[in-house]
């Protein structure tokens, strides 16, 4: 028997296979807006109307504890992308700009592992990462070669090139792998101040705003928003909050575009949804902290093969380190065998989520690791959190907590620094100098103190937890080939089996 004919008898048994409806192709979309935190009635704010993403819930799995491990743009998305920690795949900061952090060249993410396995792979929107070699996609269109205003917040263009990647995946037989990641509701104060603080004017029909033929904004007042507890409750935040509002119901209506142009393409039966976001809101206490407030995510899964848990909530512990290991096992494709720094093969420490759209897992721990955001905001922390409880470790603690350009621009912390200043009330549960001077050690109960307000780490009673979870978060530094392993009082040997080496600085 020839090669070419084993071949065609392949292809003759797998096309009449499929005739008969038992060839099923598997695909993913892949859904991550940016910034955007629990502002919606799927999590039980009564306060906004999102009806697309409540109608994907209604197919999904609702993860009630999801985080992610690191609370900036291109650090999230990079872990999102390799399954890798920020320390690990070697994004320590933002991409953009003249600093442009990258991962290192070694890493074999989830868009490069997929393309070599015949997954046919997308991007529309954001990307934020790179080098382009690291995250390579068929089918891109981004900041890098287009309007982020445009791929990223425009959802009917964002609808068109859906329509145009799923048109062009009838002809190719091919499985695919569609990235659309949302740039709302990011903020753009800094940015495109003419928009308003979250763009929540871009394309809404007004003189000099041009207009989103798909969108109907939807309008919120100060007093009908809900404030988070850790956002100070004034006028000044309640308004931005109300801006960010409008621009979630862009990013709802866009979602319920992108849903639909998948069901009219005939995918919705074999296709894997996932929506995310990248991390914390854009508000104090929130992105750029490794507390619940800046790591917490929405999580949806829906699997058309798992309808028995569709409308049902899921509290184990979850990370968006799972989501490649998720993506990979649902296409199964192996984690290939290769090393990045030293000799020991890359591991990945997330795991597929698949079997909890099967039934309620006993997971309860995720990791986090943040170093920078942008490149003047060194602030490195790993975290544990275990169950209730919550260990940050943050390694340069004496140094002030760092504050980002367009975060800074905001009413909210403008607000917040105003008040400082003259004296006056806050309305805050911090003190900014609370905020920016930070233990070493920070251990909270999450259950008895959800605010994360009354740090145990020096608690004697609390004393063998503390160990216990530092001890597991040591663990999985090593596990990540974390550089940060021995800090802030000890140095990393440079061996193949290196050992922390004490530097009696007195930590
Ligand atoms: C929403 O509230 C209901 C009723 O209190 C509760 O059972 C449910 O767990 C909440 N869901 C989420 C996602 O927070
Ligand atoms: C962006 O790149 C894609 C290739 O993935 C190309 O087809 C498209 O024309 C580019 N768009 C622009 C605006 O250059
Ligand atoms: C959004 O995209 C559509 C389709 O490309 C275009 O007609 C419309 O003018 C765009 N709106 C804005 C505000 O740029
Ligand atoms: C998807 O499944 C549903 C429910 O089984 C069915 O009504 C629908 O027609 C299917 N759609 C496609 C495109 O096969
Ligand atoms: C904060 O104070 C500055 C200087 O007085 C003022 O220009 C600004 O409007 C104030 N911002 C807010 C949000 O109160």
């Amino acid at each position: 028997m020839t090669s070419s004919y084993k071949f065609s008898v392949f292809w003759f048994i797998l096309l009449n296979l499929c005739a008969i409806g038992e060839c099923k192709q598997r695909n993913v979309l892949l859904i991550i807006a940016d910034d955007a935190g629990f502002e919606t009635d799927v999590y039980n704010n009564t306060a906004i109307r999102t009806p697309h993403l409540h109608a994907l819930a209604r197919r999904s799995v609702v993860f009630r504890n999801a985080f992610t491990s690191v609370s900036s743009c291109s650090p999230s998305r990079s872990t999102i992308l390799t399954g890798l920690p920020q320390h690990q795949n070697g994004m320590y900061g933002l991409h953009q700009g003249t600093h442009h952090f990258n991962s290192f060249d070694g890493v074999q993410s989830l868009p490069l592992l997929l393309g070599q396995s015949g997954v046919r792979t997308g991007i529309i929107g954001k990307k934020h990462v790179g080098p382009g070699p690291v995250y390579p996609f068929d089918f891109a269109y981004t900041e890098e070669n287009g309007s982020v205003l445009q791929v990223g917040r425009n959802i009917t263009r964002i609808k068109l090139l859906v329509r145009r990647f799923l048109w062009e995946q009838q002809e190719v037989d091919q499985p695919f792998f569609l990235y659309v990641a949302f740039h709302d509701p990011h903020r753009c104060g800094h940015s495109q101040p003419q928009y308003g603080a979250f763009c929540e004017k871009f394309g809404n029909g007004e003189s000099g705003m041009g207009r989103i033929p798909d969108w109907t904004p939807q309008h919120y007042t100060p007093e009908q928003v809900k404030v988070p507890y850790f956002i100070p409750d004034t006028p000044a935040a309640r308004a931005d909050l109300a801006a960010q509002y409008t621009t979630i119901s862009r990013l709802d209506q866009g979602i319920g575009l992108v849903l639909k142009e998948l069901r009219e393409a005939g995918f919705e039966n074999d296709t894997l949804v996932i929506y995310s976001s990248d991390n914390g809101i854009p508000f104090p206490n929130g992105r750029t902290n490794l507390y619940w407030s800046g790591t917490a995510e929405p999580l949806l899964i829906s699997s058309p093969e798992h309808p028995q848990r569709w409308g049902q909530e899921s509290h184990a512990y979850v990370s968006l380190l799972d989501i490649t290991p998720t993506v990979l096992d649902w296409f199964s494709i192996p984690y290939p065998s290769y090393s990045i720094m030293g000799a020991d093969p890359v591991r990945l420490t997330g795991r597929s989520l698949l079997p909890a759209l099967a039934a309620e897992p006993p997971w309860d721990t995720v990791f986090g690791s943040q170093s920078l955001h942008e490149v003047t905001m060194y602030y490195p922390m790993r975290s544990v959190h275990q169950g209730p409880y919550r260990l940050v470790h943050n390694l340069n603690f004496k140094m002030p907590f760092p504050i980002d350009q367009d975060f800074y621009i905001s009413p909210t912390f403008q607000d917040l620094l105003n008040r400082t200043q003259a004296g006056q009330p806050t309305a805050w549960f911090k003190t900014l100098r609370g905020y920016y001077y930070r233990d070493r050690w920070e251990l909270y109960d999450t259950r008895a103190d959800p605010a994360e307000t009354q740090n145990l780490a020096s608690d004697p009673a609390h004393g063998p937890l503390l160990e216990s979870l530092r001890t597991r978060l040591l663990k999985w530094q090593w596990a990540t080939a974390d550089p940060w392993v021995c800090g802030p009082d000890a140095v990393l040997e440079a061996k193949l089996t290196p050992q922390c080496r004490p530097l009696f600085n007195g930590l």
